[in-house]
């Protein structure tokens, strides 16, 4: 697979869904849970870092779930590429871009969205073939305004920044030409879909959907509410499982309407 087709297939999947959570799983016993509640809320592009001890088991759990697309991220070395593959990861994602990784994907087959933070890195990333890129730390290196001037000089490449994204900044940078899409790990952190935290979060469920009515407070793991599912009341909202509504990240132009997002809790 060449870079070309590579961000073919990457570009597809950013085209997904406007954020890929990106997944950082100590327990692998919860990856199902938390992937079908993920894609039941139209994150259907699941990012999972191969940052914990059973980084390569959820990816395998994750990947049994229907109707998901299952990736592994923090790639660093030629060999996560491998084990990628055999967990049954469908991409990759780096934070950098070095010439090994780049080859491992290429040889294996695996579509890799590589991670840039210049111009330089980007326009060398864009003469290999790569059109599509993960544009990391974006916050840090200037965020939706250094990634906005990129597009100026460098139009036909195509960005899913992360590093910093939050659910407040997330639809100024969908807003960009540039940006396909963004991913964070805002959207299930990791201490909160710990089991602990799960149940902790049930006992304040009510608490949190009387907070989220008055677009108040906000806590917990934040879904993607397909706009298909359409919840009005607090039965609705119960029977879902979802915990309604907490922003309206409303009509991204390149990714469509990002209707609602909502907190999700007792999967
Ligand atoms: C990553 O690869 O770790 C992502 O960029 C996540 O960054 P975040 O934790 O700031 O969302």
């Amino acid at each position: 697979m060449n870079p070309y087709e590579a961000s073919k297939k990457t570009e597809s999947l950013c085209r997904l869904a406007p954020v890929i959570p990106v997944l950082v799983v100590d327990d692998a016993n919860i990856a199902q849970p938390l992937a079908e509640a993920l894609i039941k809320g139209g994150l259907t592009v699941l990012e999972v870092t191969l940052r914990t001890p059973s980084a390569l088991q959820v990816i395998s759990e994750m990947a049994k779930v229907q109707g998901g697309v299952v990736g592994a991220g923090t790639i660093t070395k030629a060999s996560d590429v491998t084990d990628a593959i055999n967990a049954g990861a469908q991409f990759g994602v780096s934070p950098g871009s070095t010439d090994d990784i780049l080859e491992a994907c290429e040889q294996k087959k695996l579509p890799i969205l590589p991670g840039a933070a210049t111009s330089s890195e980007i326009m060398k990333l864009f003469n290999l073939g790569f059109s599509v890129q993960k544009f990391f730390p974006a916050e840090a290196v200037g965020g939706q305004s250094a990634l906005k001037a990129i597009g100026g000089p460098l139009p036909h490449v195509k960005f899913c920044p992360t590093g910093g994204i939050t659910y407040q900044n997330a639809k100024s940078y969908l807003q960009l030409q540039n940006t396909l899409c963004v991913g964070g790990s805002w959207v299930a952190p990791k201490n909160l879909i710990e089991n602990k935290n799960i149940k902790e979060l049930n006992i304040k469920k009510r608490n949190h959907i009387d907070s989220a009515l008055g677009l108040t407070t906000h806590q917990g793991i934040v879904i993607y509410c397909n706009p298909l599912i359409k919840v009005n009341t607090l039965e609705e909202i119960e029977k879902e499982n979802l915990v309604l509504i907490l922003d309206s990240l409303t009509d991204s132009q390149n990714v469509g309407s990002i209707m609602r997002t909502a907190f999700l809790f007792g999967v």
